[in-house]
């Protein structure tokens, strides 16, 4: 067997990992799911399945991984071969490699539009609009509602109809793909996102000070804070919103996708795990809640009015992101440059994440085909560009893509996760693999957790999925 490439420095994994967690989901699904749930009602539930799904979810996938990766395998349809003596455990694990592959199909597609709006940005295409506020929102954003209507081709009957510059960038942005994936873990993923990842955190810090100072006749960012920070108990009861933060919980720290457990496949048998894991994760909910959520909402909050900015970010992330922001920074001294900043931002977080999950099948390519790094990531990276099509010319395409793999089909696959490792194989033997080489021991209640608690919630939120909510 060919051995494997390893991660060079802890640094380097964890700005890694928390590059393959940071994405898109922050920035824009984050804002948008809390909008849609009312705000101080989310926070709640997401707390809750944070805690007790997916922190311990992390430790299992991360441990699952790394048992993996000493045996030669990063991927699922091998490693849960490996612990779980049954037929179908190969066929269980095929899912780990669909649901990254399906949702890479259409987050590169997004990705390469962030690119697009920075170039924008930068040189001063974006919509120009007067001094004075208009009279609605409406009438406010509409310039840049038409021009992503335009760039992306979505207002077109039938089949989109992408613009050229729309197909340019996304070229380049399959192309910067591939030659951070070409190089490898150590010297293609791990040294991108250490330069990548500071620069992420200090552009989204520079952007949420300015923002957070924002205030005009309409409203406030700190009222676009309260929203989101002023719990709401009486509304506990709702099932979508405890459906819908465990979604969030789960996309935006990439668990369930198969995409964890592949970059944790590359870790030594004895490297730390527990710490390594808790500090990537609180980078991704330091990137998420704080400034995840003090951008886009407060901006908005800040413009328009609460109201307003709520409904602009439950009418999609995409409004948020490409038409209300621009918009409001055009309003503002040095505009350009903050846009640059915004579109950068997501860029990095989202190339950061577009190469997480691509990883898992040129790992299973490379271990169990014997393919050469080369080979394994054109044929995977021709493969995506092919298939990408269909987010960029079918509508709904994107939307069913989201939820059937991005929504569903992760919990399902997590669920199997925990099952497997804590059932199946072996719990003890689960529960030291998880522990080993720890820079911290985990306390013992969570081996109950991973053995129980988890498993009942993700059976009752997959049960949910089936019995209440799929047509
Ligand atoms: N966590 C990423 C985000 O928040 C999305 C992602 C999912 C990336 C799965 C890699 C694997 O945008």
């Amino acid at each position: 067997m060919a051995q494997r490439e390893r991660w060079g420095s802890r640094i380097g994994l964890i700005l890694a990992m928390a590059g393959n967690a940071v994405g898109l989901g922050n920035f824009l699904r984050f804002p948008t799911q809390a909008a849609q749930n009312g705000g101080g009602i989310f926070m709640i539930p997401y707390m809750i399945s944070l805690l007790l799904i997916a922190i311990p979810l992390m430790w299992v996938e991360w441990g699952i991984g790394r048992y993996g990766g000493v045996r030669g395998h990063g991927t699922t349809p091998a490693i849960f071969g490996l612990l779980w003596k049954n037929p179908i455990a190969r066929y269980v694990g095929i899912l780990g490699l669909f649901v990254p592959f399906v949702v890479s199909c259409y987050y590169v597609y997004i990705e390469s539009w962030t690119l697009g709006y920075a170039f924008f940005a930068l040189t001063g295409k974006l919509p120009k609009i007067s001094a004075e506020v208009a009279a609605s929102s409406e009438a406010y954003l509409k310039p840049f509602k038409e021009f992503l209507l335009q760039y992306t081709g979505m207002g077109a009957e039938g089949f989109y109809r992408p613009s050229l510059a729309a197909y340019l960038f996304f070229l380049v942005t399959m192309f910067l793909n591939y030659t951070i994936l070409i190089r490898g873990i150590s010297g293609g993923i791990e040294k991108f996102a250490k330069v990548a990842m500071p620069v992420l955190f200090a552009l989204a810090i520079i952007l949420m000070m300015r923002v957070i100072t924002l205030e005009t006749p309409l409203g406030s960012a700190v009222q676009g804070l309260n929203f989101l920070w002023e719990p709401k108990w009486q509304e506990l009861g709702n099932p979508k919103v405890w459906l819908a933060a465990a979604g969030q919980v789960f996309f935006t720290l990439s668990l369930g996708f198969g995409a964890i457990i592949t970059y944790a496949s590359y870790l030594k048998r004895n490297d730390d795990l527990t710490l390594s894991a808790l500090t990537a994760s609180s980078l991704n909910e330091f990137a998420e809640i704080v400034l995840g959520g003090s951008i886009a909402i407060p901006a908005a909050a800040a413009f328009f009015g609460v109201a307003a900015a709520q409904l602009i970010a439950a009418s999609g992330a995409f409004n948020l992101a490409f038409v209300s922001l621009p918009a409001i920074f055009a309003n503002l001294p040095a505009g350009s440059l903050l846009g640059f900043f915004w579109f950068i931002l997501l860029f990095f977080a989202g190339i950061t994440s577009s190469v997480a999950i691509t990883q898992p099948v040129i790992a299973f390519l490379e271990d169990e085909f014997g393919f050469s790094r080369k080979k394994a990531v054109t044929l995977t990276m021709l493969t995506l560009f092919v298939l990408a099509h269909f987010a960029i010319l079918l509508p709904k395409a994107l939307d069913e893509m989201d939820f059937w793999a991005g929504t569903f089909f992760v919990v399902v696959f997590a669920l199997c996760e925990v099952v497997i490792f804590f059932w199946a194989f072996n719990p003890s033997t689960a529960w030291r693999e998880i522990n080993r080489g720890g820079f911290i021991k985990l306390p013992r209640i969570f081996f109950f957790i991973m053995r129980y608690v988890t498993p009942f919630f993700l059976s009752i939120i997959t049960g949910w999925w089936i019995f209440k909510e799929l047509p």
